[in-house]
């Protein structure tokens, strides 16, 4: 995927840095070659042997260190790597790279590097919404620096809020859709994505439990074979895929909409599970209760069948359209009727049963029918369902 790519990653000092190893070790994996540069304060989170270890590299650390001035300087060794990443970013080196201060080896390179910069930042709940430190990442950003992350959760400090390093495989994703290469190179592939929010009025709306796992694992899956990925997704809890194109919708409507602006695209997987009916006449204020304490009666429409729109024969119709199969009963003869009935070159089946944990769980238990039968893939992650079902997708379009 990272075919020899070289990736200078640059450690700060946080709690986080631990996490830099396991990037390190999963960067190699795909492919990539890695030169860590540590800062002070990050060597005394990882030490300069284990970053050394993983890498098998030399690890830089000293920016007045002779012996690597001779053997390689600072300018050439920030323009050595096809992507600089900086993992974990804390704020001091955050405020240090939007002020352009360059007075440790770490600052120097960024300040130096003519290549594109990837950081990751992690830091207390409240450092990372201070105002000072919201600005310098607004200027990092506006000067063209990606980001990934922070995520939220609990912290090693205690607190919970924005400010985790995004997890080391979503870093990995968010490198592969910067440099990656693989088979789905030059493709451009639609998912759908989570609920649709139907309003009722300005403050109420209808939805459903649909987390956004299984899209969003897809639509990571699909770039890190190379796509290029739209991502239409409504509300959903699950975090956003990264490197992917994002666009987030509420409605049905607003969904089939964006779902044609994307096209065209060589394949399109819908996995959001859309709201089957919208209130046909949703209110702009907000309905009171009544005197007499009679509820309101809520009249609903049909909403568009984004899937069935798109599957069938029109000019800008993706090679292979996918459809999921949401179903309780019958699972496998509802799923191949609603193959037949929408059109789509495949389905991906799965029970969502309350007892089987799948719908807003980590796990899917899916079956694939296409025009030559039906294929049961064993219950496994949400993650592993989406590489197996990229690849078959790699596959067919390849054919
Ligand atoms: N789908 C869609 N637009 C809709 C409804 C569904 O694009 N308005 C897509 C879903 O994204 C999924 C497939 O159609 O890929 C099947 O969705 P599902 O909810 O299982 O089926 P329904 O069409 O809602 O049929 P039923 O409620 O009868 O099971």
């Amino acid at each position: 995927m990272l075919n020899g790519k070289r990736i200078l990653l640059i450690v700060g000092g946080g709690i986080a840095a631990f996490k830099a190893l396991e990037l390190i070790r999963l960067i190699r994996k795909a492919g990539g070659a890695v030169t860590p540069v540590l800062t002070q304060a990050g060597q005394e989170f990882v030490t300069p042997l284990s970053a050394s270890a993983l890498a098998a590299e030399k690890v830089y650390t000293d920016l007045f260190d002779l012996t690597d001035e001779a053997e390689m300087g600072h300018i050439e060794l920030s323009r050595s790597a096809d992507l600089v990443v900086v993992a974990p970013a804390t704020a001091d080196l955050i405020a240090k790279m939007a002020n352009g201060h360059a007075n440790d080896l770490a600052s120097t390179l960024l300040m130096a590097t003519d290549t594109p910069v990837l950081m990751a930042p992690a830091m207390n709940v409240r450092m990372w919404l201070h105002p000072a430190n919201q600005r310098n990442v607004a200027t990092l950003e506006a000067d063209g620096i990606a980001c990934v992350g922070p995520d939220e959760g609990d912290m090693a400090c205690g607190e919970f809020g924005p400010g985790r390093l995004a997890e080391p495989e979503a870093i990995l994703d968010a490198i592969i859709a910067r440099l990656g290469e693989g088979p789905l190179t030059g493709k451009h592939v639609l998912v759908t994505s989570g609920p649709t929010h139907e309003p009722i009025d300005p403050v109420r709306y209808i939805a459903n439990r649909s987390s956004g796992a299984q899209g969003s694992a897809i639509a990571s899956a699909l770039v890190r074979l190379g796509a290029r990925v739209t991502f239409v997704t409504g509300p959903a809890d699950a975090p956003h895929p990264q490197g992917a194109n994002i666009v987030p919708v509420q409605t049905a409507d607003e969904m089939l909409s964006a779902v044609n602006a994307a096209l065209p695209a060589d394949a399109a997987i819908f996995a959001a599970a859309v709201a089957d009916w919208r209130v046909e006449s949703a209110t702009d204020s907000k309905i009171k209760k009544t005197k007499t304490g009679k509820p309101p009666a809520l009249k609903l429409s049909e909403n568009p069948d984004i899937l069935a729109t798109v599957a069938r024969k029109r000019k800008d119709r993706p090679k292979l359209v996918i459809g999921f199969a949401a179903e309780t009963d019958d699972v496998i003869a509802n799923a191949t009727a609603k193959r037949a009935r929408k059109k789509c070159d495949w389905i991906v089946a799965n029970d969502v049963s309350p007892e089987t944990g799948i719908m807003g769980g980590t796990e899917n238990a899916v079956t694939v029918i296409d025009k030559d039968g039906a294929e049961s893939w064993p219950r496994a992650s949400k993650t592993d369902v989406a590489r197996r079902l990229a690849s078959r997708i790699a596959d067919a379009l390849a054919k």
